[in-house]
């Protein structure tokens, strides 16, 4: 008799369906053990180019890399079973053209066994999103503050607060939910523009600073658990992790620099002959 095992991962229809419902719950992984941690309390989970700052330290997400994403995507699609893990298609390898964002796309989804990318842009992403969704590749947009345009914004600054902003934020969302994104993350955007483009857009939403209009939510792993310097507004932090790491680093070194770990019940004794 075979066994069939329990839990089956979610898909991107899966998350598309719970448009206007329980609201979608998501996070930041890029490591084994961290998504491991998550995912029993998540519906996905982003292996964002965030990595670039938040692991490599990094000043912006421009210089990640394809693989980058893809080894990191590969440590969280072994470190989860349940959770849908969407993995960013970095600065650079979409852009050019469809069949480039294809090509990146489908390489990603191979070599990661992940279920679904997201990317960046809006009105001028459509067609490559609409490309991508005919040949099976499921895709998450981004809209609002997009960080790999930082070079072309400035500054990472919230965006849609006033009237010409927010209709071109608006149209940027109607055109890739219009060319079949299966959700669609508001970065950084003012609570009524979220309000409207949720109300009027197929896909769910997923707010990061995007009020709780948004039908879902998602924040950086590490800036919610303390470990990050500095944060947005729009981050909270429902730990304080980064002071825990320090006092426990600092024990370690005092034990170490007092000879008193390792104690005896850490030592291994000669076997008995
Ligand atoms: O890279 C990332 O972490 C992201 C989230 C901020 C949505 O794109």
């Amino acid at each position: 008799m075979s066994v069939q095992s329990a839990a089956r991962r979610l898909t991107a229809p899966d998350i598309r369906a719970r448009k206007g419902g329980e609201p979608i719950v998501s996070l930041t992984a890029y490591h084994a053990h961290t998504a491991r941690l998550v995912d029993p309390h998540v519906d996905f989970m982003l292996v964002g180019d965030s990595l670039g700052m938040v692991m490599h330290g990094l000043e912006t997400t421009v210089p990640v890399t394809v693989d980058m994403m893809i080894l990191q995507g590969q440590a969280v699609m072994r470190g989860s079973a349940r959770a849908l893990v969407v993995v960013d298609l970095p600065f650079g390898s979409y852009e050019g053209s469809p069949q480039q964002a294809f090509a990146t796309a489908a390489r990603v989804l191979k070599e990661t066994g992940a279920g679904a990318i997201k990317l960046e842009g809006g009105r001028r992403m459509a067609e490559t999103v609409r490309f991508l969704a005919d040949r099976g590749v499921p895709v998450m947009g981004h809209v609002g503050l997009t960080p790999q345009a930082i070079n072309t914004l400035g500054s990472f600054k919230a965006l849609g607060r006033d009237e010409a902003s927010a209709a071109l934020i608006l149209d940027d969302a109607r055109s890739i939910a219009e060319a079949g994104a299966f959700s669609i993350v508001l970065e950084a955007i003012s609570e009524p523009l979220a309000r409207q483009i949720t109300q009027e857009v197929a896909p769910p939403t997923i707010g990061i600073g995007g009020s709780p209009a948004c039908d879902g939510q998602i924040l950086v792993l590490e800036d919610m658990l303390g470990l990050s310097d500095r944060v947005p507004r729009f981050v909270k932090k429902f730990a304080e992790i980064g002071p825990a790491i320090g006092a426990a680093v600092e024990a370690y070194a005092s034990e170490v620099r007092a000879r008193s770990f390792p104690g005896p019940e850490h030592v291994y004794a000669p076997k008995k002959s």
